[in-house]
C-alpha cells in the first residue's frame, strides 16, 4: 500500500487567517505534506511572520494581505496567488472573528461584520478560487465551523449563527460544485487554546471545563486541526464531500 494519496506535492493551498492560532497548524501540516502555501491574513505582520516560519522549515510560501469580507480584496488575493504560484488547488476558509457579548448588546454593525467575515468571506474566497480549481478539474475546499453550532453557546450569538451558516454553505456548495471534481467539507473544532480562548474570563476554570467535557484528557493543538485538514485536502479523501467532521477530543460526539 502506498501513502502517496496523502501527499500534496505540487499543490497550492490558500489558507485564510493563516497568521492566527489554528492557521499555524494548518499551514505547517499542509506544507509538510508538500503543498505551497499562500498565507492570507488581514495584516502584513501576521502573514509575513507565518511565512517566515514556514520558509525556515523548508516550505514554499507567500504572504498575502487581504480582507476576506471585501470582494475586491479577495479577487486581488486570488489573482496574485494564480500569477505567482500558477493556480489554486486547495482553499482553507479559516479566518473568522468572534466578539463575545450578551445578545441584547450586539450592534447591527457588529452583527453584519461577523456574518461578513465568517460567512460571506467564505463565499467570496470560494468564488475567487473556483476558476482555477475548475480549470484543473480538481479542487478541495475546507471550511472551519465550530462545535458551538450544535448546542449554541452563551454570549456568542452572532458567531454561532455564522458557524451554522458555514455548515449549510458547505453542504449546498458541495452539491453544486461536485460535478466539477471539487470537494467541499467542513471541520468543527472543539476548544483550542488560541487567541479565541481569551474571550473566556476565567482561563483556568475554562481549561478544566474543557478537559472535563472531552473524552480525551488533553487539550487539542493546532497540529491536530492541521492533520485533519491535510487529509481533507488530499486525494485520500476524494470520495468525501458535503460533510462536517468534528475534532473536539470526544466532546459533543455528534
Ligand atoms: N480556537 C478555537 O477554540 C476554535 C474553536 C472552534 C472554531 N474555531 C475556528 O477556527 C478558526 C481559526 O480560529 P483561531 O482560533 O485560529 O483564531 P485566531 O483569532 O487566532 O485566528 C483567526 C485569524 O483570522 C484573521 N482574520 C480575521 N478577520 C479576517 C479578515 N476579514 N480577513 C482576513 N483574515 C482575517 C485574524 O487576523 C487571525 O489571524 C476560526 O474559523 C474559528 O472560528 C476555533
Amino acid at each position: 500500500m502506498s501513502l502517496d494519496a496523502f501527499r500534496l506535492d505540487g499543490r497550492v493551498a490558500v489558507v485564510t487567517g493563516g497568521g492566527g492560532g489554528l492557521g499555524e497548524g494548518i499551514c505547517h501540516s499542509l506544507a509538510a505534506a508538500g503543498a505551497t502555501i499562500a498565507c492570507v491574513d488581514l495584516t502584513e505582520d501576521k502573514s509575513l511572520a507565518r511565512v517566515g516560519d514556514l520558509r525556515a522549515a523548508g516550505a514554499s510560501a507567500i504572504a498575502v494581505v487581504a480582507d476576506v469580507s471585501d470582494s475586491s480584496s479577495v479577487e486581488a488575493m486570488a489573482r496574485r496567488v494564480r500569477d505567482e504560484l500558477g493556480g489554486i488547488d486547495i482553499l482553507v476558509n479559516n479566518a473568522a472573528i468572534y466578539p463575545a457579548r450578551s445578545w441584547t448588546e450586539i450592534t447591527e454593525e457588529e452583527w453584519d461584520s461577523v456574518l461578513a467575515t465568517n460567512v460571506k468571506g467564505y463565499f467570496l474566497c470560494a468564488r475567487a478560487c473556483h476558476a482555477s480549481m475548475a480549470e484543473r478539474g480538481h479542487g478541495r475546499i475546507v471550511n472551519i465551523a465550530s462545535i458551538t453550532l450544535h448546542g449554541g453557546w452563551d454570549k456568542l450569538l452572532s458567531y454561532v449563527t455564522s458557524k451554522g451558516g458555514v455548515l449549510a454553505f458547505t453542504r449546498a456548495l458541495a452539491r453544486e460544485i461536485g460535478p466539477e471534481g471539487i470537494t467541499v467539507n467542513c471541520v468543527a473544532p472543539g476548544a483550542f487554546p488560541t487567541d479565541a480562548e481569551k474571550i473566556h474570563p476565567d482561563p483556568e476554570g475554562y481549561n478544566q471545563f474543557v478537559l472535563d467535557s472531552q473524552a480525551l484528557k488533553r487539550r487539542g493543538t493546532p497540529e491536530d486541526i492541521g492533520n485533519l485538514i491535510t487529509f481533507l485536502a488530499s486525494d485520500a479523501s476524494s470520495f468525501i464531500t458535503g460533510q462536517m467532521i468534528g475534532i473536539d477530543g470526544g466532546w459533543v460526539m455528534h
